[in-house]
């Protein structure tokens, strides 16, 4: 068995958790959060979006909490860009990394960016050169890449041809998001055996949601397939605003444990860790969808 030595994570609690809340979350409490988040040791922090704040109002503080975040140097404050205007305005906003998304499936496309998968590729195109003018470094994601609200399940042949004009249009990582927490293992092990045909494995991150109870099996079966890179949630908070039912991304704290079992680094305190879900949770008077969590707070 060959398991990376370092793996990275990405988390995406600020973003990809709070955009999908119904209740207003302040400024001040997405301050805390990031603040919290760096306090505890992660190295990538995606912080908000400079996306419509009519398709997701969620997010429409996101410059400010960018003005008001504690930046360690090291650290990379991230933001999601969906066209030349999100990315103009994240770059206004002192951002030095933006996230492109696109899907690997048409109905997600036209529901979550009101355009299809060719248009958003193309959309993004000048946003690549924005950013490379700027020395921006853009990450892309593709969604629904085992399965769609829609449409139903989703090869890994959908997959691929999303992923590699990514790729070739300038994104140093593609990341690959099961929009509805559906996927299995074996669905998994497949997605990399085929995208890795057209995006090195190196340059490929997991994001898994949890909804069927699969993302970290998901994350294992990733290991497996020399993927060393994964975005994850803090206290599991989140879900798609246009993936309903969909849950959380896999808790951030249950994937340190995990990797700590593997004797893989991460670099991360998991009690602050613990520590940073708990207070967000406690805000947004939800339940910790952290297993470690919870467990930690039964002994
Ligand atoms: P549209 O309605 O087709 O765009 O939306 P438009 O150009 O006609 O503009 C409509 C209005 O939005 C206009 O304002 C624009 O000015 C404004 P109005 O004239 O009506 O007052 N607008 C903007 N405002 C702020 N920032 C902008 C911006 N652009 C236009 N950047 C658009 C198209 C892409 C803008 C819209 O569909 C949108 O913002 N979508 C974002 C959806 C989103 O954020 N989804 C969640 C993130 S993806 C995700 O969670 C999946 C992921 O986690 C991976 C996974 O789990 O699979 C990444
Ligand atoms: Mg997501």
């Amino acid at each position: 068995m060959h398991l990376p030595k370092e793996v990275r994570l990405v988390e995406v609690g600020p973003r990809d958790g709070l955009q999908n809340e119904a209740q207003p979350i302040s400024v001040a409490d997405k301050v805390r959060l990031v603040d919290d988040l760096t306090e505890a040791g992660l190295a990538y922090i995606e912080v908000g979006s400079f996306v419509s704040p009519k398709w997701v109002p969620q997010m429409a503080g996101s410059a400010e909490v960018f003005a008001s975040i504690q930046q360690r140097p090291g650290v990379t404050y991230a933001a999601l860009a969906p066209n030349l205007r999100g990315f103009e305005d994240a770059l206004a906003a002192g951002v030095k990394e933006v996230a492109v998304f696109a899907a690997a499936s048409e109905a997600f496309s036209q529901r979550n960016i009101n355009c299809s998968i060719s248009e958003s590729l193309k959309r993004f195109e000048p946003i690549m050169e924005a950013a490379r003018n700027h020395g921006v470094r853009v990450r892309g994601y593709v969604s629904c890449v085992l399965g769609c609200p829609y449409e139903g399940k989703v090869s890994a042949e959908q997959v691929a041809p999303v992923a590699r004009a990514l790729h070739d249009m300038g994104c140093y990582e593609v990341s690959l998001g099961d929009t509805i927490g559906s996927g299995t293992a074996g669905d998994t092990r497949r997605l990399f055996e085929v995208v890795s045909a057209q995006v090195p494995r190196a340059q490929l991150a997991g994001h898994f949601h949890d909804t069927y109870g699969q993302a970290l099996a998901n994350v294992y079966a990733s290991l497996l397939e020399g993927i060393s890179v994964f975005d994850s949630s803090v206290a599991g908070l989140g879900g798609c605003p246009y993936a309903k039912g969909a849950t959380g991304n896999i808790a951030t704290e249950d994937v340190v444990y995990l990797l700590q079992g593997l004797g893989i680094e991460t670099g991360i305190d998991l009690d602050r860790l613990i520590a940073a879900g708990r207070r967000i949770s406690s805000v947004l008077g939800r339940d910790n969808g952290s297993r470690v969590a919870r467990a930690r707070s039964a002994q």
